[in-house]
């Protein structure tokens, strides 16, 4: 029997990817220490989810392993052996002011984690496919030296420039630029998952997602955006949002779809494939077409103060060119649009919340 271990298996892509690889017949091994909590407090816990997955999956098993702890890693992995087809990690401090709060947590869960899991790899399942999630924020704020034109709710980039019509590809340099703490960690993890492709022959793919979002986000004010917003509309919280009047665009990319481009990478993985992946041309919104979107479909204002100090290092426009996936995976197609995406958040945000509003 195939097995898949999972890295984060709790949270919103590590849960996507447990119920779809499952499905496919894996038996799925997650690792998740709830951390999410610590980074943000209980109501961003992933704990439910875990008790959701164990209750839905018979083939699903959980363990609760901090990811920089070699010894149970390696033990875990030891355990399987060349059993492990597919190692899915996804696990990670997500977010940029957190990460200075914390440097050295942050570093070393997003660096020193991979590295654990990539070593652990490479001696006990080195034939497994390794998918690393990485971020956008590789690329630093250099997105933000783009000639962008300020339209009436969206910052916007002409067909003219040569991203301007798919969006920003990989040979955007990830050099030289104001990433945040988080960013660089990011990258030492980036830049690893691609030297184990290199330089040891694992099939690594990195994935260097824009803003993922789905059902199963636990909403945090300092990540997560679409999930956090719905819930302040949902529940009456007041929202701010930090700098660019509100005109900042994010491409945002289900989970299923991301998860669902794992498992073509999975049937043929090559070694240090790089790819940006998020929703692209076909699925972005701006933070005040996401407002519009959420109050209209929630059926309630928001109030939120437009704050002038944004974050530190934040995109003002990201759309992901994402052809180099769909060049080198041609039956990969998208499910969810940005319409279908805040439909499906509303409605879980309500049943979750609803009550207490
Ligand atoms: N959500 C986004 O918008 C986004 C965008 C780009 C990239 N990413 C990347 O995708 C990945 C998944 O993101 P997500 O939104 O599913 O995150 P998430 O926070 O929902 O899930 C991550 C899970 O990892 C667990 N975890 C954290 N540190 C751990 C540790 N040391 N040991 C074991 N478990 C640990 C957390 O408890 C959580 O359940 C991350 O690597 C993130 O950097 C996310």
């Amino acid at each position: 029997m195939a097995i898949c271990i999972i890295t984060g298996s709790s949270g919103l892509i590590g849960s996507e990817s447990a119920k779809f690889f499952h499905e496919k017949g894996f038996d799925v091994v997650g690792i998740d220490n709830d951390m999410r909590s610590y980074f943000f407090g209980k109501d961003a816990s992933t704990g439910w989810n875990t008790e959701k997955l164990k209750e839905a999956l018979p083939r699903f098993q959980h363990h609760n392993i901090d990811i920089r702890d070699q010894e149970a890693v390696n033990a875990l992995f030891k355990r399987f052996g060349a059993e492990v087809t597919l190692v899915i990690h996804t696990a990670a401090q997500p977010s940029h002011d957190w990460a200075a709060r914390e440097p050295f947590t942050d570093f070393t869960v997003n660096a020193n984690g991979t590295l654990v899991l990539l070593e652990a790899t490479r001696q006990f399942c080195p034939d497994a496919a390794f998918i690393f999630t990485s971020t956008n924020k590789v690329y630093g704020d250099t997105p933000n030296v783009l000639p962008l034109k300020e339209l009436q709710l969206r910052w916007e980039l002409g067909p003219e420039h040569a991203y301007g019509e798919h969006g920003i590809d990989e040979s955007m340099s990830i050099d030289q630029s104001k990433h945040s703490l988080f960013g660089a960690s990011k990258v030492a993890a980036d830049v690893l998952a691609q030297e184990y492709g290199r330089y040891f022959g694992l099939k690594t793919g990195i994935f260097r997602g824009g803003c993922l979002t789905g059902p199963a986000h636990s909403g945090a004010e300092l990540h997560g955006f679409l999930a956090y917003l719905v819930q302040c509309v949902v529940t009456g919280k007041p929202y701010t949002v930090f700098g660019y009047k509100g005109k900042q665009v994010r491409d945002n990319i289900h989970s299923y779809d991301l998860v669902n481009a794992f498992w073509h990478f999975a049937q043929k993985p090559r070694a240090a494939a790089v790819y940006n992946m998020g929703g692209s041309r076909h699925s972005n919104c701006s933070m005040l077409e996401a407002i519009e979107s959420a109050e209209k479909l929630a059926g309630r204002k928001l109030q939120y103060t437009l704050g002038d100090a944004a974050r530190s290092g934040d995109h003002i426009w990201y759309v992901s060119d994402v052809r180099k996936f769909q060049t080198d995976y041609p039956e990969w197609k998208y499910r969810y649009g940005m319409n279908d995406i805040m439909k499906e958040i509303v409605a879980e945000t309500i049943e979750r919340y609803g009550k207490k509003a």
